[in-house]
């Protein structure tokens, strides 16, 4: 073989055997956890199904246009409809993604999730990842076998984004239907139409066509610096859990007549914080009002919510609300998360309320 002939093999060796061999790929892991995506019906056009019931390899091999794009590892963290998600499951699922980048192991990653609780777990690993490698998470309204199942689609804009330098230090976030939420703002907005999430004040972070994202603006602000943890933290966190030391915090729901029967059911049975999930501006019953100073008087911590999708509760420097928390713009069911983890660094109502404020 001439000289000539020999460099252009090579070249073509040099540039094109490391694509065969896919190292020039991307590497995305797949961490599934259950859900509708993972779910099967006994008949494709019926509504009756049953979720997580597929492994991670079977949803892989619905989605093949993946393998093109990523060099694809799965991964079984648990296999369950999402209402069963737990803060033990988090923290442990914390704990893998931390040490898939930490060690190296993958570029980016996806989790598959039941759409129900998808945007605390999304939120929740927000909080507590402080790596720049993207982390997208998505789900399915469908059944996998379903007439029009949207998991196989679904899975594979997750893989695009989670593979694409462009997503990069822009924090958790989910796909659904084509669109990219960012894991602070996005909520589900519909039982059961694919089109299931909305971001009511912001809008999408973007859209995903052809695998290829375009994003509209920067990722919301995080909160890296306060809420981080390494894998060490992580641990502490499941060992406060197992120890029953984890903070304690749950929701009220506000309506007309609302009581204040389950405040003080809560601070009967030992409580570190609760969030209201008020009406309008994050505003509750004259029982409840009672209720809140109770709580307040025995040290616990109270978040001052709405259960109105928009708009949120805003902090009035004029008129602070006496030794509440304003969520700013956060769900109660983030809120609750937030107040969780800032809870276990945190101890004052100013030192919480700066962490809400952001
Ligand atoms: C679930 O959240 O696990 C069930 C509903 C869904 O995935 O869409």
């Amino acid at each position: 073989m001439s000289l000539k002939k020999y460099l252009i093999l090579a070249t073509l060796c040099i540039w094109t055997l490391p694509a065969l061999c896919g190292v020039q790929k991307p590497r995305v892991t797949i961490v599934a956890t259950g859900g509708t995506i993972a779910g099967t019906a006994s008949s494709a056009t019926g509504t009756s199904y049953d979720p997580a019931q597929l492994t991670v390899d079977a949803l892989m091999a619905q989605a093949p246009g993946i393998s093109a794009r990523a060099t694809i590892t799965g991964l079984q963290l648990c296999n369950i409809a999402s209402q069963h998600m737990t803060t033990q499951i988090w923290i442990r699922l914390g704990s893998v993604i931390d040490s898939l980048f930490k060690n190296d192991i993958c570029d980016g990653v996806v989790v598959t999730h039941g759409t129900d609780t998808m945007e605390e777990t999304a939120f929740f690993l927000d909080l507590v990842l402080g790596h720049d490698n993207p982390v997208v998470l998505t789900g399915a309204m469908r059944p996998a076998n379903a007439l029009g199942a949207d998991g196989p689609v679904n899975l594979f804009n997750a893989v695009c984004l989670a593979a694409h330098p462009a997503a990069r230090n822009r924090g958790v976030m989910a796909v659904m239907n084509d669109y990219i939420y960012a894991a602070a703002e996005f909520t589900k907005v519909h039982t059961v139409n694919p089109d299931a999430f909305a971001s009511p004040d912001r809008g999408p972070l973007g859209v995903i066509r052809g695998g290829n994202p375009h994003f509209f603006r920067g990722p919301a602000g995080r909160l890296r610096t306060q809420l981080t943890c390494n894998t060490k933290e992580l641990q502490e966190l499941s060992d406060k859990l197992r120890d029953k030391a984890f903070p304690r915090v749950e929701i009220i729901l506000s309506y007309a007549g609302a009581t204040a029967g389950l405040i003080d059911a809560l601070l009967k049975n030992g409580m570190d914080g609760i969030v209201i999930a008020g009406v309008g501006h994050g505003n509750y019953s004259q029982e409840i009002e009672t209720g809140i100073q109770r709580c307040l008087e025995q040290g616990v911590f109270v978040v001052r919510a709405t259960r109105v999708l928009a708009g949120g509760v805003t902090f009035d420097v004029e008129k602070p609300f006496d030794g509440q928390i304003v969520s700013g713009m956060l769900s109660p069911q983030k809120a609750r998360i937030l107040l969780m983890l800032a809870l276990t660094r945190f101890n004052t109502t100013e030192q919480l309320q700066k962490i809400f404020n952001r």
